[in-house]
Parts: structure tokens; sequence; C-alpha cells
């Protein structure tokens, strides 16, 4: 459909030597509300152009015309707009124009003389082309700002998600040294207080053999204790290692990774912990991102079980190979997730733990692990007596 309204207000450059035909033609464009800038030949068309400062949405041009052609106009013009609409009007026996004008993108010819209803329907046209075109050219720029707001977003909740990853894991260490430090401590406040006390009758040879027996007893215990802490940092020094490259690996690995880094923690909440690890193929990962994942999945089952008390809690840990890649699904006792919070709980900062320092991030930086940086897919559903999340991996080149 035609619509007349878009000629309205616009601004045609109209270059014609013939006065007659000019006059004619700018009396029909003024009956369309259009702004004509009329000039007589293409040399004074190029100045005017150039001084015009994009005021022009559109050029109406004869070919021959004395000091510079149509063409000749053309070509120089479109060294400076490369998309401005262009119309030729032109007579029958003028064809030799045609090669050159198309290699100009010129957008439309009208016969001389001129049909009115033809002129205004190509100059619709043309005009409607212009527009798209800005309109897509504004909406591109409106999509690439809101891109760039999501990556920002992005990149703020990863900031976040590690942020509270490091809490988490800050407080599994505290887990895992309480008792080496507790013991270290006993050990040497044994060591003090019997040398204090003169527990060993050094006088004496026997005296002296249990001092140093009972010494190098609780040093070794010492030492026990200082290897322990020391490997509990390393496990976890590894976690927080950037893992941009790929390793190849089997399922079990981060799996087992994450029950060491989270044994202590699970053993003080009493969580039996069930293996079922049926998967052996080697696939291509991010193995601390999907140890990472691992962990987020357990730590909320944990969560649950000790918000709502759980007394026999359990979690098991189920893997499986499917023909292009493998599955791991974890499965909680801990009770159900209700209806309408499955759905939303993978959105960022969605949580039900908001008064207890939940942050929300956990699902959602897991999803983003698996299906973005792995291209698998991570899934929930409620079984009889809590959930079960899925995770779907495939090798990665
Ligand atoms: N195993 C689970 N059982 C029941 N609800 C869960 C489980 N895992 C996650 N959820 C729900 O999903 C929400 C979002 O989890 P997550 O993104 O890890 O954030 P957060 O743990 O900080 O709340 C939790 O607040 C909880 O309501
Ligand atoms: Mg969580």
């Amino acid at each position: 459909m035609i619509d007349r309204k878009i000629l309205k207000d616009i601004t045609v450059l109209y270059a014609e030597d013939e006065s007659i035909i000019q006059e004619g033609i700018i009396e029909t464009l003024n009956l369309f509300d259009i702004n004509v800038i009329c000039v007589k030949d293409g040399q004074e068309g190029l100045s005017i152009f150039k001084s015009s400062n994009k005021k022009i949405d559109l050029i109406l041009t004869d070919i021959k015309m004395p000091k510079l052609s149509g063409i000749g106009m053309i070509a120089e013009i479109r060294k400076i707009d490369k998309d401005i609409p262009i119309i030729i009007t032109t007579a029958h026996q003028e064809t030799s124009f045609l090669m050159e004008s198309i290699e100009l993108n010129v957008s439309a010819y009208v016969l001389k003389p001129i049909d009115i209803y033809k002129l205004e329907e190509t100059l619709i046209k043309a005009i409607e082309a212009k527009v798209l075109k800005e309109e897509l050219i504004e909406k591109n720029e409106k999509l690439k700002i809101e891109i760039e707001r999501n990556e920002e977003k992005q990149r703020i909740i990863e900031v976040q998600s590690r942020f509270a990853a490091m809490g988490e894991m800050i407080g599994m260490i505290a887990h895992q040294w309480r008792q080496p430090l507790a013991s270290i401590g006993t050990a040497s406040f044994n060591l003090k207080y019997k040398l204090l006390s003169g527990k060993f009758d050094l006088e004496t040879k026997e005296g002296r053999d249990e001092q140093s027996d009972f010494f190098t007893k609780k040093l070794d215990e010492i030492e026990f204790y200082v290897q322990n802490l020391t490997t509990t940092i390393d496990d976890f020094r590894n976690f927080f290692k950037t893992d941009k490259i790929l390793t190849n690996t089997i399922i079990e690995k981060p799996i087992k990774n994450c029950l060491k880094i989270m044994q202590k923690e699970l053993e003080t909440n009493n969580v039996d912990i069930q293996l079922n690890l049926n998967s052996n193929k080697q696939i291509n990962m991010h193995e601390n991102e999907i140890l990472h994942v691992i962990i987020n999945l357990l730590k909320n089952a944990q969560d649950k079980f000790l918000e709502k008390e759980i007394v026999n809690a359990r979690i098991e840990i189920e893997t499986f190979d499917l023909e292009d890649g493998l599955q791991i699904n974890i499965y909680d006792n801990g009770g159900v997730i209700q209806a309408e919070n499955l759905d939303v709980i993978f959105e960022p900062y969605f949580s039900t733990k908001k008064e207890k320092n939940g942050t929300g991030i956990g699902l959602y930086m897991s999803k983003i692990i698996v299906e973005k940086n792995h291209k698998g897919k991570l899934s929930v559903s409620n079984i009889k007596e809590g959930v079960c999340f899925s995770i779907v991996l495939y090798s990665m080149i």
C-alpha cells in the first residue's frame, strides 16, 4: 500500500536544465509537500549537495546537463554518500548511461515525459527503503547497547559469583581446618605441659628416652596435621585456578574432588553420600568449572537438609554414559521444590534463603557453565522425597 505521508517534508535536490520540465515537476513535488532545491546543472547540484550538511533526503536528476552531467554529479556524490537514494529522469533514447548508473547504485529511473503517478510511486519506494534502512541502523544501535548492558550485567554476576564461591570455600576450609588445628593445639599444649611440669626424670636414661619418645610422637602428630592443612589449601587453590583450557578426563574426577573438598562438612552434617558411578567415558571439559557446579548442587542439598532438619539426609550421585556424552544425576531426599519455583530457580538472584545469606547465583552460574561453556544441559525435576538435578555433558572439541 502506498503511504503518501512518507514524502511529507522530505527534501529533494532536483537537477534539470530544461526550465519547462523543471517548473512542472517542482509544482508536482510541492503538491506532495516535498521541499525542493532546484539546480540547473550537475556542477551546481554537487556544490549544493556538499554544503547541505546531510539535509537532502533524495536526489532526482536529469542525465544530459551542461557543465557536469547527471552521471558525473552522481559519481561525485557517491564518493561522499553511499546510501542517499537517487532517481534518474531519462528519455527513451538515452541508454548508454545505464551500466554506469547501476554501478553508482541508482535507486530507480523515471521515463520522460514524466508520469506524475509513476513519479510519486518511485519517490515513495526510494524513500521507504531509506527510512527502513535508517530504522534498521537505529534498531541495531539500540540492540548493540542492550547487548553491551547485558554483557556488563553478566560480568557483575560473574564477579559476585566468584565472591560467593570464595565465601563458601572459606567456610569449607574452616571446617576442614578445625580438627587438625585443634589437634595441633592439643599436641603443643601436651608438650609444654609435660615439659614444665617436670614429668620426666631427666636424671635417668629411661626418663630421657621416655621424654624423647613422647616428643617425637607429638611432633610427628603435629607434622601430620600440618601436612593435612597444606593438602587442604592445595585442593582449594586448584579450585580457584582459572580454567581456560579443556582437560580430557572422566567425570568421576571432579566428583571425587568435590567430595574431598566437602568431606568434613558433609560428615559434620551427617549427610550420607551414595555413589553409583558408571560413566567411564573420557570427555573434554573445564574440570574446575564442573567441580564448581557439583559443589553448588551438593551445597544446595545440604542447605536444605539443615533448614528442614532432615535426619536421614542422603545424596546419591549417579553417572552413566550416553551415546554421545554422559549424564550425572544428583538426587537428594530433602523435600521437593514448589511447582511455581521450578522454572525460576535458575534465574540470577532467585533465592529462598535470603535471610541466611543466600545469593541466588549458584544455580544461575551452574547453568551458564553447563549450557553456555559446555553446550550441555542442566535440568531439575522433583522426585519422591526430594529433587534430582541432571547434567548432560558432551565431549567438546
Ligand atoms: N536441592 C534443592 N532442593 C530444593 N531447593 C533447591 C535445591 N537447590 C536449589 N534450590 C532452590 O533454588 C534456589 C536458588 O539456588 P542457588 O542459585 O544456589 O542460590 P542460593 O543457594 O544462594 O539460594 C535456592 O534458594 C532454593 O530455593
Ligand atoms: Mg546455592
